[in-house]
């Protein structure tokens, strides 16, 4: 079991539990002292595998008390976010209610972010139920959703109170979801290069294997690390977005949901770390690695599709972009990230050409 902590400066803690099995025995009671109304906002997908977990969250919630969300990246939008603000209204929600968020990364950015600017912030609480979510979306307060032109244009820094983690629910997750979970996971090792870079150097395991607990918490705790020293991403938190500005460019590019985010994560990262060689001397042993592993878990390595032009278009309006033009994550050494800008754009799209064409 692992718990850990994030302090933000206005004095609130996000508390972030570890534990197989800790949904079949904790409470709310710390978080929600009885007589507080919880609304839970869960994924059908997952009540529907878990039913166990539904009884729990009634236990919790109260009968009635579960709002099902069918959310995807398409729908992770402000239509999705007005239609909780209007179940929030229906059910009283009031200022010390707490909002219960159970799903994958889509569901819990963006219940986060209607929790973040409902009546002005109310309190919330994270269940990830996917490997993504597990070991980075649920965890540091970033909530967003996605608008036409850019992925997650829309967003709030807002803590959950606390970030329940049970790799058991796990168990159900389509071998498509493992995949999507692995490109942060890969991302996070490259950026740290302690343990998690040596354990997956030593042996790729495979999807559902109870390795993966040691995994999940070895990422989860790379993100609070990260986190702890850089809350409002000012500075090393732009290490997490190592991979993110061509994964953005190509999700906005290919439309919301045609490939996982994961997936553009691991191809985006392909890409970093081509221009990391190209611009700080990388090894080209580290894509070597990186590449087996996405050959191992079955991950795409290239794209069927690819108007270059139109995919530095797409990136040009991600979150990362400055006014002095994109902001990349690059890799001197693995565990040595560093901010680059002025990437030249003709130098971009030809190694996205080289990399990601079949
Ligand atoms: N806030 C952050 O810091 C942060 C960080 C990384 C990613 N993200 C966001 O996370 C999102 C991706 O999240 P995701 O990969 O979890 O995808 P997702 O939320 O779309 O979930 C993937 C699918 O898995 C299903 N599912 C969820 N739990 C399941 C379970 N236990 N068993 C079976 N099926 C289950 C869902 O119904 C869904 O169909 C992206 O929108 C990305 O921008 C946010
Ligand atoms: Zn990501």
């Amino acid at each position: 079991m692992s718990t850990w902590y994030i302090e933000s400066a206005l004095a609130k803690t996000s508390r972030i539990i570890l534990q197989r099995g800790i949904l079949g025995e904790v409470g709310l009671e710390e978080w929600a002292p009885c007589g507080t109304p919880v609304v839970v906002i869960a994924d059908p997908i997952v009540l529907d595998k878990h039913p166990h977990l539904e009884t729990r969250l009634t236990q919790w919630a109260g009968p009635d008390s579960i709002y099902q969300l069918d959310i995807s990246e398409a729908t992770k939008n402000l239509t999705t976010v007005e239609k909780l603000y209007q179940e929030f209204g229906t059910r009283h929600v009031r200022r010390d209610t707490v909002v219960v968020a159970v799903g994958g990364g889509v569901l819990t950015d963006t219940v986060g972010y209607a929790a973040a600017t409902y009546l002005r912030g109310i309190k919330w609480i994270a269940i990830p139920t996917t490997l993504l979510g597990q070991v980075d979306a649920a965890i540091g307060g970033k909530v967003a959703v996605n608008v036409s032109w850019g992925k997650n244009l829309v967003g709030a820094f807002h803590l959950p109170q606390a970030v329940i983690i049970d790799p058991q629910v796990l168990h159900t997750l389509p071998m498509r979801q493992w995949r999507a979970g692995v490109g942060e996971v890969m991302k996070s090792a490259l950026i740290d290069g302690q343990w998690l870079w040596e354990q997956l150097n030593d042996s790729v395991p495979a999807f559902g294997s109870e390795e993966w607990d040691s995994l999940v918490e070895a990422t989860a705790g790379i993100k609070v690390a990260i986190v702890n020293n850089d809350l409002e991403e000012t500075a090393s938190r732009m290490y997490l977005n190592f991979g993110h500005t061509v994964a953005h460019g190509l999700e906005n590019y290919l439309g919301y949901g045609r490939i996982t985010h994961g997936e553009a994560v691991a191809l985006g990262t392909r890409v970093a770390l081509a221009l990391s060689e190209e611009v700080l001397g990388l090894d080209e042993a580290v894509r070597r690695t990186v590449e087996q592993w996405m050959i191992a878990w079955e991950l795409p390595l290239t794209l069927s599709q690819g108007d270059w032009n139109a995919v530095f278009e797409a990136m040009t309006q991600d979150k990362k972009s400055r006014a002095h033009g994109l902001q990349w994550v690059l890799l001197k050494d693995v565990g040595h990230p560093l901010i680059y800008r002025n990437l030249p754009r003709k130098q971009v799209q030809e190694t996205m050409e080289r990399i990601l064409s079949i």
